[in-house]
């Protein structure tokens, strides 16, 4: 078999074209970043977005063929991202998706972006049924339960903010550019968790987070200081931030595993990243020998094309072929077994 699968996705701030064969093999994989551009805003401006992908996105495609030394009359099918993400940013890749598709009569795979993320543990290990995935990102915090490929059922999901989203806005008041989510990572490493911030919903039997509580606390505490004319220690505000995050990722995360009979657990999305969670979880999942840990390497976590290919060839064996009409979709969520 040799299936190739040109992956397209820009649903955020990167544009990103892959040469993906037979689902497990990255022959090329181009991120273009434009975190540069929106960092003087603080965040993502979606008109900003789209203006970039319009720019890169025929670069990206040239490259990434390149790159895989691939030609179109090589590829067995075209996928794109169609959400969640901003509409704008999403139908600049769709375009490009759709156009290539048509001009080079091949199949167009519609990929999920959450999807994707989980996906990228596949560049690491085959998936094993039934397992989990906690997918922390900058837009979602959820626990998915999959019992087979292509099939997506959501046990739990944050009722306010993201995890990444926290990060993002935590930074904001520490003064770091955005995303800051790598930097307070990296000063938790230096700092300790000195100030105890609350563990929202840490001990409810349930499946669900709520960041917005901690980033409130957080702000609360900041400001409080400054009135006093106290001095925090940012390395210590960044570990104690972080701990509390982690700590309930974890305890929900681990209680998920201990109520499905899972032979897996997938962590995926940006914050998959984070140094402090990723060893939270493998000194937790010691308790569980039975179940694998699986974390995609550090340059599949965030958003890139890859992943959206690794996805797009179970699409494809499913044959969730979409057609040339497909529509952006900007707030898809999983429900049961879709694309
Ligand atoms: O998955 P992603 O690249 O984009 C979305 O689909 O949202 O996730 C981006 C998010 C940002 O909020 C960023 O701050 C966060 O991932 N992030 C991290 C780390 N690296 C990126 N958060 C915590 N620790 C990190 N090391
Ligand atoms: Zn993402």
């Amino acid at each position: 078999m040799n299936e190739l699968i040109l992956a397209i996705e820009s649903s955020c701030d990167e544009t990103s074209v892959a040469v993906i064969q037979n689902g497990e093999t990255i022959l090329s994989n181009i991120v273009a970043s434009q975190i540069k551009s929106h960092q003087r805003f603080g965040g993502v401006v979606p008109e900003v977005a789209s203006r970039h992908h319009v720019e890169q996105i025929t670069i990206c495609i040239e490259d990434a063929l390149t790159e895989a030394k691939v030609v179109p009359e090589d590829l067995t099918a075209v996928a794109v991202t169609y959400g969640p993400g901003l509409v704008g940013a999403l139908l600049i890749g769709l375009s490009a998706a759709k156009a290539f598709a048509w001009a080079h009569d091949l199949p167009l795979l519609p990929v999920n972006h959450m999807a994707g993320h989980i996906y990228a543990a596949r560049f690491v290990k085959p998936l094993v049924f039934p397992l989990m995935a906690l997918l922390v990102s900058g837009g979602h915090t959820e626990l998915v339960y999959m019992v087979e490929d292509g099939s997506f059922e959501i046990i739990g999901e944050t009722r306010d903010d993201a995890a990444g989203e926290a990060y993002d806005k935590v930074g904001r008041v520490l003064g770091l550019p955005y995303p800051s989510g790598k930097e307070i990572d990296r000063l938790a490493h230096i700092g300790q968790d000195t100030y105890h911030f609350p563990r929202a919903m840490i001990h409810e039997d349930n499946y669900d987070f709520s960041f917005s509580g901690l980033k409130s606390a957080f702000i609360n505490h900041v400001h409080n200081a400054e009135q006093r004319g106290e001095t925090l220690v940012p390395n210590d505000l960044a570990a104690s931030f972080q701990a509390s995050v982690v700590d309930v990722l974890v305890a929900k995360t681990i209680r998920a595993c201990q109520s499905f009979p899972v032979k897996q657990l997938i962590v995926a999305g940006g914050v998959a990243a984070n140094q402090g969670l990723r060893e939270a979880l493998e000194t937790a999942m010691l308790d569980y020998p039975e179940i694998e840990l699986l974390i995609p390497p550090l340059r599949l976590c965030g958003d890139n094309a890859a992943m959206i290919g690794a996805y797009a060839h179970i699409a494809l064996q499913k044959q969730r072929i979409g057609s040339l009409d497909l529509n952006a979709d900007p707030s898809v969520s999983f429900m049961h077994s879709q694309n």
